[in-house]
């Protein structure tokens, strides 16, 4: 089957604003969190912007005509820890959709990840799947997270994230072609202890506050 690899790069003055604001080392943890759940807010209606719709009866106060509804549930799969941070941006403009959870950590050594939880709705296997995670580094924590949620019957998938690293994309793109990636940032590279250069730092630990002194 041949598939066409559609990553989207999402730009907009305002995500280019809180993007800036995010970034800076002293950006204190509470307005770190603003600002990721305003970016990913901001992110959702191109993350969305070419599901599926199917056309539904609408019966307006005067008369009967024809709408567009989604064709498919959604399912929001936020990888833990740091993807909690963007879930409540999607789930503001998504509220009907229901969320999976996938806890999955990089090893600091070897930079792999390992996954330590999984619970799915039932309605993977013909639900839009929505991957968020801030940070796209080497791209082993969302390829396997997603190698989880297929083998749980996902089909239909997409991965939304804050920074991606080039070598981040090429990893997904390579394991996983069929799933488009959304990225407001393309940073340069990865250090050597995996980090991505600019990038923000360890999301996780900015988002909940658990940065070491
Ligand atoms: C971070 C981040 C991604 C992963 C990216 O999570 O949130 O899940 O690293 O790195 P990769 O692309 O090289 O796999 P981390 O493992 O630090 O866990 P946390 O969210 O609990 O802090
Ligand atoms: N995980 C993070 O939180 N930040 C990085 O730069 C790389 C992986």
């Amino acid at each position: 089957m041949l598939v066409t690899i559609m990553n989207q790069h999402i730009q907009h003055p305002v995500i280019d604003d809180r993007m800036a604001r995010l970034r800076q080392c002293d950006c204190p943890t509470s307005e770190f969190r603003t600002y990721v759940h305003e970016i990913a807010q901001m992110m959702v209606p191109s993350v969305t912007e070419n599901l599926f719709t199917m056309s539904v009866e609408v019966k307006t106060p005067l008369e009967v005509t024809t709408g567009r509804k989604l064709e498919r549930e959604i399912v929001l799969v936020p990888i833990l820890r740091a993807g909690l941070g963007m879930l409540d941006g999607f789930l503001n403009l998504l509220p009907t959709a229901s969320v999976a959870h996938i806890g999955m950590e990089r090893d600091e050594q070897t930079l792999q990840p390992r996954s330590y939880y999984f619970k799915a709705p039932t309605v993977l296997n013909h639900a839009d799947v929505i991957v968020i995670d801030p940070m796209l580094a080497t791209g082993g924590s969302a390829a396997a997270a997603i190698s989880e949620l297929k083998n749980n019957g996902a089909k239909h998938i997409r991965f939304a994230c804050l920074v991606a690293a080039p070598e981040g994309l090429q990893t997904m793109n390579n394991a996983h072609p069929d799933v488009s990636i959304y990225y407001p940032a393309l940073d340069n590279r990865l250090n050597e202890q995996g980090y991505i250069l600019p990038g923000l730092g360890d999301a996780g630990d900015r988002i909940f506050g658990t940065v070491n002194p």
